[in-house]
């Protein structure tokens, strides 16, 4: 039997450095390969073998698959809504790029698997807002919707003509206390956390009724894994599952911190990432995934609160000593 080792494209990031702490435990520090274009993550440090890699660089990319007989890739490396319209070009070319690449060397070296997120950016203002189900309408207005979208069906591509067994999930907001987001409209539920502890006072750049769907990172972590570990024909959706645990608007993840932080106040100034929120729906209908895989999420926004509260409290507090 081939032993399972894992690539992790863009491991620094905000899901790659869990992601990786959370694959390294299940399958082995050495058998989890981080990499990255940026240095590696504090948190990763000493966690396991680091290699530097620029997805873009095919050939690298290639060699490095082959070098550490790679098994499984977990494609992490995009950029993200928000940042995505200050630089169109630049995050068409990665997002779909960087998922050919890997989708080529995956086919031609017969790699087992491949993991590579959609998000619920693909749904556009035509989507329906509530409860918004696997297969719909889908219109995009932003760069990184149109790319995820595309990758979606390229995925599905690879599937049905070349067997790439391909994997994916359409993220909501994902909120961490662990790993900094990277340049998406849903990083302020992220934002307030650290604002709230630190500042007792949060700006919020979307209106205070803003619903968006969103879930804790360790619920995000348990749905990559199970996904992956799922067997073959319990995967019925080969362009990307919907995937729900919360949704919530500004206001009332404000209201939840002044349960543990009653001086807390809040501020709003929408500014251009609002029309991207005001784009997508606001919860999200993962039947399939429920019941193609058995997904559950664990954490609501009560719950996901207390522990950000006091994972953050306790990081920032060993920071001061
Ligand atoms: N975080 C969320 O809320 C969210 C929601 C939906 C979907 N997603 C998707 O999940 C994936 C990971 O998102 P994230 O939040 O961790 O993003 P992130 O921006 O925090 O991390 C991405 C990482 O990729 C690296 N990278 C960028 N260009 C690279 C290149 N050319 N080669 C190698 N690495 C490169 C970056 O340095 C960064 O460390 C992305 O596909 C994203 O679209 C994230």
């Amino acid at each position: 039997m081939v032993k399972d080792k894992i690539l992790v494209i863009g491991a620094s990031g905000q899901i790659g450095v869990e992601l990786t702490l959370a694959l390294r435990k299940v399958y082995g520090n050495n058998n989890v390969v981080a990499s990255d274009l940026r240095e590696e993550n504090e948190l990763l440090k000493g966690t396991g073998p680091y290699v530097s890699l620029d997805v873009m660089n095919k050939e690298m990319l290639h060699v490095q698959v082959i070098r550490q007989n790679i098994t499984q890739i977990y494609l992490l490396a995009a950029i993200l809504s928000a940042t995505g319209e200050k630089n169109p070009n630049l995050a068409w070319n990665l997002n779909m790029q960087g998922l050919l690449n890997v989708l080529d060397i995956a086919r031609e070296e017969q790699i087992q698997k491949v993991y590579w997120p959609s998000s619920i950016a693909v749904f556009g203002p035509t989507s329906p807002k509530i409860n918004c189900p696997q297969q719909t309408i889908i219109e995009p207005i932003t760069v990184y919707g149109i790319s995820k979208y595309a990758g979606e069906f390229w995925c599905n591509y690879y599937h049905q003509r070349y067997g790439v067994d391909v994997r994916s999930l359409r993220y909501p907001g994902l909120i961490s206390y662990k790993s900094a987001p990277g340049g998406g409209t849903t990083d302020y539920a992220v934002e307030i956390f650290h604002d709230a502890l630190e500042e007792k006072n949060y700006n919020c750049f979307l209106r205070e009724d803003t619903y968006l769907p969103m879930m804790y990172m360790p619920d995000a972590i348990k749905a990559t894994l199970q996904l992956m570990e799922a067997p073959q024909e319990q995967i019925k959706v080969r362009t990307s599952y919907n995937i729900a645990a919360m949704s919530f608007s500004p206001k009332e993840i404000a209201a939840a911190i002044q349960k543990h932080i009653p001086d807390f106040t809040i501020h709003y100034k929408p500014d251009y990432r609002q029309t991207i929120a005001d784009s997508w729906p606001q919860s999200i209908d993962d039947t399939s995934a429920r019941n193609d895989w058995n997904w559950k999420p664990d954490f609501d926004l009560d719950l996901m609160t207390a522990d950000m509260i006091q994972n953050l409290q306790q990081a920032k507090g060993l920071l001061k000593k």
